[in-house]
């Protein structure tokens, strides 16, 4: 029943770091508002703190986040404990194992970096604290295919898939469960989402900011490994996928892992990769860095419904504006019937991630008058929920709280991040041309010509 599948203690190993005070913090006291998390919560860290110097980053963290919240943050205090130890120490373990109290299955989320999941995984097998346990873990998932592969192994030399969690970020968002949600709970667009009428399909993830005093990790990743092998190669995924069959739980992650499956691997022909002018001066980044923090793609699904429709997929650092958006654009009519003076036909859908959540219908419209002119036209939906306060519900929150309950939908499933990694991967190894761009442009104009068969980049607005 559901209540023996739901976790009963939550312990988050990293409690004194970023993620931890970025996003962790905020998302439990959204979940305690909720009712949705009352459980013992174990921050575990080796800092030398005390529980009472965690409670004072927690409430730092949530008003930083602007959502301090005294009744909700003052359940979380009685919720909170802390271990401070080693991660290899068999003590700080015994002393987790303590800290749970009579919990049967708590839920582990490893909130730090990758290269210390071997060490932690084991000392939780030996502890005893994995018997019934869930694991959460948090990209990067690997560096490449191989190293994908290895962090599975170890992951799973303790704990059996369906009690893996992968935290994708991009999957948590209400506007990516939007695309799949618009794309299965409607009649209209099955038939013409395909290559009889699509002709092109762009993905932007654009930021105005640099790597914000990252470099370092920044340098070791570059914007493939960051963005692209994960959130947006998830969204290609949902917007190219076959209908899951609503019956199954695994439904949707099994369509995921199929169609990326059909994704031909990346060439340098359908890449172009680019850097903006300043990067080697920041703080932690090589002064001769070959790292891109900028790619464009063109993505070829070999698929019956996509054969020949490129997928075209943009992403960087430092560019006109912070926006991510898909745009579905179709074909034009077959005739021009109206002579116009501008016939494009701009029949399109977009769905706009971020800042602002829109999913829109472009079309043409006559305008009024005598004469048969027409107009570009949007039929659109534009959410902006509240901020805060049983709002608006964050990624983190919502991703947590699936997994206390152990349902792994929105969660990254092994073959659906090793079938992305296949796509990169050969770029990942062998050389590829970098073009210089100036901050504040939309990226190399190299770039353009992977999209000149299609009339050039939709660059949002
Ligand atoms: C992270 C990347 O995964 O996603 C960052 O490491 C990026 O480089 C961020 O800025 C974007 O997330 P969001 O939710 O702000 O669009």
């Amino acid at each position: 029943n559901e209540k023996d599948s739901h976790s009963d203690a939550l312990v988050f190993f990293g409690a004194t770091g970023d993620l931890a005070y970025k996003k962790i913090f905020p998302a439990l006291q959204s979940l305690i508002r909720r009712g949705r998390l009352d459980v013992p919560i174990v921050g575990v860290a080796k800092s030398g703190w005390t529980r009472d110097q965690l409670i004072e980053r927690a409430r730092d963290s949530l008003n930083t986040a602007g959502d301090f919240d005294e009744a909700a943050f003052a359940k979380l205090v009685a919720q909170l404990r802390y271990v401070d130890g080693d991660y290899g120490d068999a003590q700080t373990f015994a002393q987790v194992r303590a800290q749970l109290g009579g919990a049967q299955r708590p839920l582990h989320y490893l909130a730090i970096p990758p290269s210390m999941f071997p060490t932690v995984v084991e000392q939780l097998a030996k502890s005893g604290n994995a018997t019934n346990a869930r694991v959460v873990v948090e990209k990067p998932f690997g560096r490449d295919l191989e190293s994908a592969k290895k962090l599975n192994q170890t992951l799973h030399a303790v704990f059996p898939e369906s009690s893996i969690f992968r935290i994708d970020h991009y999957l948590g968002k209400e506007a990516v469960q939007n695309i799949l949600y618009f794309r299965f709970a409607n009649a209209f667009l099955e038939p013409i989402l395909n290559r009889h009428y699509v002709e092109n399909v762009q993905i932007t993830m654009a930021e105005s900011f640099g790597v914000k005093g990252r470099g370092k990790f920044y340098d070791e990743t570059g914007v493939i490994r960051d963005v692209v092998q994960n959130h947006l190669l998830q969204i290609v995924s949902y917007l190219a996928m076959e209908a899951p069959s609503s019956t199954y739980a695994e439904a949707i992650r099994d369509e995921q892992a199929k169609v990326l499956r059909t994704i031909r691997p990346l060439d340098v022909e359908n890449l172009v990769r680019g850097q903006f002018n300043g990067y080697r001066g920041e703080p932690g980044v090589k002064p001769d860095s070959y790292i891109g923090t900028y790619a464009a793609l063109r993505l070829w699904v070999d698929s019956w419904r996509w054969q020949g429709v490129p997928f075209y997929v943009r992403a960087g650092k430092s560019l006109a504006k912070t926006v991510t958006e898909v745009m579905i654009e179709f074909n034009n009519p077959p005739q021009v019937v109206f002579k116009e003076a501008a016939p494009s036909m701009g029949n399109y859908i977009r769905f706009r991630v971020s800042p602002n959540v829109v999913i829109a219908l472009g079309a043409r419209a006559k305008e009024y008058g005598d004469r048969m002119v027409g107009k570009p036209i949007e039929l659109s939906i534009v959410e902006e929920p509240e901020q805060g306060h049983g709002g608006r519900m964050e990624a983190y929150e919502r991703l947590l709280g699936d997994a206390m309950a152990g349902d792994a939908t929105l969660f990254a499933r092994q073959d659906v991040v090793e079938a992305a990694w296949a796509i990169v991967d050969p770029i990942l190894h062998g050389p590829s041309p970098l073009h210089a761009y100036e901050p504040g442009s939309w990226g190399p104009k190299e770039s353009d010509r992977l999209v000149e068969s299609v009339g050039g980049w939709n660059t949002p607005t």
